[in-house]
């Protein structure tokens, strides 16, 4: 090992001794317990660390590398992850076959960012894990993500606190993360829409493990988003509409840019949101160019629009740009 990289695993491991510490009381007292231990704090140390800790206390963890290869070759680079890897171990006691490292490619285009949603690992590795009290089914091994995308928690708990005796829409719903917060905030209905019917099942088992399991006022709905808010007639008090950047599905004809679309979808939303609604309208494509007066010119309602994306970047989070985030209320 170089001298380098053995300095790099010293301050790695202050880092994570640092923001172990940290962040257990703020887990403990928010009953959160996955959550990001570390998030590229270092710019030479490109990882992120993620840990989860299931219903029964063994501790997992995901290790992430932002790969730069124009700095190291792929042999060295496993070399130092490796390393990176041990350290991690090391510092927060957790065995070996409870970590799983995985690459994050930067996007070269938007075909490869769909890929980001192929299948990693042949066997799936599920475990429950608790947010701000709730369970929810994480799979570890076998995509890029889990099924739980922490920098949302903030949004999710507004959305909880907000959804009492309200109906609610969770668009593009995924493993139904949204959805779960907004029913245990006691919504009198929650509407999820997924083109995927893999991910709709994970969202009606992580309904069921918080209880909610009456299918007629929590339901699922297969279909692409466009030809949902272009056939729906209902409006919706609370809508969330939280897209991938890109998406070209087989199944459905339609391709999705956010960075193109976004004006078609809000504007559908807002059609469908009740006098007082809120759109909650989230993206994480960096190149999103968000224009209040565009938003404005393709609605006829009166808007109150806020942008609301540093205040939903949770404690764990050192990427403050992880996310862009609007809230749209209808007057
Ligand atoms: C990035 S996730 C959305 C994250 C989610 N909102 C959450 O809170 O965890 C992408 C999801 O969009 C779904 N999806 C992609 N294109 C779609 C489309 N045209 N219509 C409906 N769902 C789509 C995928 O199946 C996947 O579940």
């Amino acid at each position: 090992m170089n001298s380098k990289t053995a300095e790099q695993l010293i301050l790695f491991e202050n880092r994570l001794r640092k923001r172990g510490r940290h962040l257990k009381k703020w887990a403990q007292r928010t009953e959160t317990y996955a959550y990001r231990l570390y998030d590229r704090d270092i710019p030479e140390i490109p990882l992120c660390l993620d840990r989860y800790e299931d219903t029964e206390g063994s501790v997992y963890l995901v290790l992430y590398l932002y790969e730069r290869p124009y700095e190291k070759d792929e042999a060295e680079e496993t070399v130092w992850l490796e390393a990176m890897r041990e350290t991690a171990a090391k510092v927060l006691d957790v065995s070996n076959e409870n970590i799983f490292v995985k690459r994050r490619r930067r996007q070269k285009n938007r075909q490869i960012e769909a890929a980001q949603y192929a299948k990693q690992a042949e066997k799936d590795f599920y475990i429950t894990v608790k947010e701000s009290g709730l369970l929810f089914e994480v799979n570890l091994s076998s995509y890029l993500d889990t099924g739980l995308f922490f920098d949302h928690r903030i949004l999710r708990n507004t959305v909880r606190s907000e959804s009492r005796n309200k109906s609610v829409l969770n668009l593009f719903c995924y493993t139904g993360s949204f959805s779960v917060y907004a029913a245990s905030g006691g919504a009198l209905r929650v509407d999820s829409v997924d083109l995927s019917a893999p991910y709709l099942k994970r969202a009606r088992r992580n309904l069921a493990l918080n209880g909610f399991t009456d299918s007629s006022r929590y339901a699922l709905i297969q279909s692409d988003v466009l030809s949902f808010l272009h056939n729906t007639k209902q409006s919706r008090d609370i809508i969330i509409l939280d897209p991938p950047t890109f998406s070209n599905s087989k199944k459905t004809d339609t391709v999705l840019d956010i960075n193109r679309d976004w004006p078609l979808l809000t504007s559908l939303c807002i059609n469908r949101l009740n006098r007082g609604g809120t759109l909650y309208f989230s993206a994480n494509s960096r190149s999103l160019k968000f224009d209040e007066a565009v938003l404005r010119s393709a609605c006829a309602q009166t808007l109150n629009i806020t942008d609301i994306s540093e205040k939903t970047v949770p404690e764990d989070f050192r990427n403050k740009r992880i996310h862009r985030c609007i809230k749209i209320t209808r007057k």
